[in-house]
């Protein structure tokens, strides 16, 4: 294809039948949810890669033959390979750094997506510019040159996988969207075909008060953040969190947002053990403060997300209702171009999250 076609292609999202875009991670692979449950879906993402394979090789193997993969969804979902994750940088950061490593590590990623028969390819750099797992250990001042050399990446990327789709996760707090600026998002908004904004973990443990980690407003925010710095709506894919997240008070929290926290993070960046999140599978249904968490949530209507304080723990996730009016207060309105969630089998004990998402999608 000819390249001014290829950027086309990649321009004209807005008339392109929604996204619905599931991540399946490898480590949920026990309980896997039925065809009628998957129905719908557009694209499988499975994760991860590791960034550093692309350097200099090509030899992923996927933890799930892509046949097995595919046989769980529609015919004719697109399965990406997704590569990266949280605290996985390093790959990234050396592949985007020269002209010559980012063609070598743009023609790796679209080799080994010939060897596998993958589809799409989506990267999960968390994040560029900074603010990654190791943002106490390399601070982001060593990474300031991530914010020019990212695009380019993104841009030989493209450029090397033809006419399958390129996409991108993206973080949901504005203090991480340190690549993001209004300069930048442009040149990758040219060259992506999808946005997978990670409107969720809007709390995490490096905030000192409570908020919802998933809310309506908060993701409504991030949303407009990319499309005021210049994303297409119709690129932006909202995301959704299969598990609910808790954090350590540090007295009693009367309001759902606001309330100080206990220390969940040492200025060494290590965790103190403090807050963490519990998916929504069956194994944590064992788990007698997470039940209680869930059979007793209150809904915050005004902010859009569901809570629960018990025993110095406040307990933020998202509920089907609230899934609900996240199409009719955000997707439609904003004229995204579809939803995803992270991640598939995390929802396996009613799959009720993923089948609001999946009514949602009916409706679109
Ligand atoms: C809480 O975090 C905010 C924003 O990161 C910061 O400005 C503020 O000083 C912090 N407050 C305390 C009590 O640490
Ligand atoms: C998960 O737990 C629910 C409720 O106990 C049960 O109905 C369901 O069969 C379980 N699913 C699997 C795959 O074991």
């Amino acid at each position: 294809m000819h390249p001014s076609s290829l950027l086309l292609a990649a321009a004209s999202g807005a008339s392109a039948a929604p996204v619905f875009a599931v991540y399946f991670d490898q480590w949920h692979t026990t309980y896997l949810p039925e065809r009628a449950t998957t129905a719908g879906v557009t694209h499988v993402i499975t994760a991860f890669a590791q960034s550093t394979i692309f350097n200099s090789g090509t030899s992923y193997a996927p933890f799930m033959p892509l046949d097995q993969v595919r046989a769980l969804f529609d015919d004719g979902s697109k399965v990406c390979m997704a590569i990266g994750g949280w605290g996985d940088t390093s790959g990234f950061s050396a592949g985007a750094a020269t002209e010559q490593t980012r063609k070598t590590y743009a023609q790796n990623v679209a080799t080994t997506m010939d060897n596998l028969g993958y589809d799409c390819v989506d990267i999960d750099w968390e994040y560029p510019g900074g603010n990654g797992e190791d943002y106490r250990i390399v601070p982001n001042d060593q990474k300031v040159q991530e914010i020019e050399t990212f695009p380019l990446l993104l841009q030989e990327i493209k450029a090397a996988i033809g006419d399958r789709e390129l996409s991108i996760a993206v973080p949901g707090k504005e203090g991480d969207m340190i690549a993001f600026t209004a300069d930048k998002v442009p040149l990758i908004n040219e060259v992506v075909d999808h946005v997978n904004v990670m409107s969720y973990d809007l709390m995490n443990r490096r905030n000192n008060e409570t908020t919802h980690h998933t809310g309506i407003q908060g993701s409504a925010r991030a949303v407009d953040l990319y499309i005021e710095r210049g994303m297409d709506a119709s690129k932006l894919i909202l995301g959704f969190a299969f598990y609910s997240k808790w954090f350590t008070t540090s007295g009693p929290c009367e309001g759902q947002v606001g309330c100080p926290t206990a220390e969940l993070e040492r200025p060494d960046g290590t965790d103190t053990g403090l807050s963490g999140a519990v998916t929504f599978e069956n194994a944590s249904y064992s788990d007698a403060e997470f039940v209680q968490a869930m059979q007793n949530g209150k809904t915050d209507e005004e902010r859009g997300g569901q809570w629960y304080w018990a025993n110095n723990k406040f307990w933020t996730w998202d509920t089907p209702a609230l899934i609900a009016r996240k199409f009719d207060e955000i997707i439609k309105p904003k004229g995204l171009g579809g939803v995803m969630a992270w991640s598939l089998a995390q929802d396996s004990y009613d799959w009720s999250h993923l089948k609001a998402i999946q009514k949602g999608v009916n409706c679109l």
